[in-house]
């Protein structure tokens, strides 16, 4: 059996989601989503009413708030406070936040320390974000950064979302461009891949291609 971690980094719309849950269920792995950290983060933000601009009233809000992500009996779990937020996570007001209240430095500093807990507790894990194999954790077994071309994305992303109408596509690709541009561009932990990260572009791959590619590295990587 696979023994150790696998961090899987890259934009949105790359179907790294779907690919990291499906390589964790292939190597026995658990599976921590990182982005569901920041996103409650961002819902603990929005509902205590302080100013997303306020560094450290963002950061305060997040460490009191009780964030708790994870995987239990095959059954996600997210929660602020607890509540489950995991519906309200993936809705437009928060997708619209969360990259500003990620780019906190202080928000970062605890999410991190809690996902270091997190994965330190498993034998073998699959990580998905945007800083896992530069920042989180960079003795990885496995670092893959997952790529798709932009229009690929767009497409993904509408499919998703059962979106179809060109201009509402049109405009989720503006949107990942946005999310990109900001999570690339922020001083603290931007989003890029690590030196010793294998780059995957699914572009022209299915999401069940791209599962086998990583699990065939992870288990050559051991
Ligand atoms: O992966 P997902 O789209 O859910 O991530 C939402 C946002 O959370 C990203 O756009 C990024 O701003 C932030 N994020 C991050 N670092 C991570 C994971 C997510 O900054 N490790």
């Amino acid at each position: 059996p696979f023994r150790g971690s696998v961090t899987l980094d890259g934009p949105s719309g790359t179907g790294k989601s779907t690919v990291a849950r499906g390589v964790a269920a292939r190597l026995g792995a658990a599976y921590l989503d990182t982005g569901a950290m920041y996103r409650a983060a961002t819902v603990a933000v929005l509902d205590s009413g302080v100013d997303p601009a306020d560094a450290e009233a963002v950061a305060r809000t997040v460490a009191e708030a009780g964030i708790v992500v994870g995987t239990e009996a095959g059954t996600e779990r997210v929660e602020v406070g607890g509540a489950d937020v995991a519906t309200r996570i993936r809705g437009a007001e928060v997708t619209r936040a969360v990259s500003a209240v990620s780019a906190v430095p202080a928000v970062r500093r605890q999410l991190v320390a809690q996902q270091r807990a997190l994965v330190a507790g498993a034998e073998a894990v699959v990580v998905e974000g945007r800083d896992i194999g530069t920042v989180v954790l960079p003795d990885a077994t496995l670092k893959v950064y997952l790529t798709a071309a932009p229009e690929v994305r767009a497409q993904r992303r509408a499919g998703q979302l059962g979106v179809t109408d060109a201009a509402e596509i049109a405009a989720l690709a503006v949107d990942l461009r946005r999310r990109d541009e900001y999570d690339s561009s922020r001083a603290d932990s931007p989003l890029r891949p690590a030196a010793d990260a294998v780059v995957v572009d699914s572009s022209d791959l299915s999401q069940a291609q791209v599962v086998d590619r990583i699990v065939l590295l992870a288990e050559t990587a051991v």
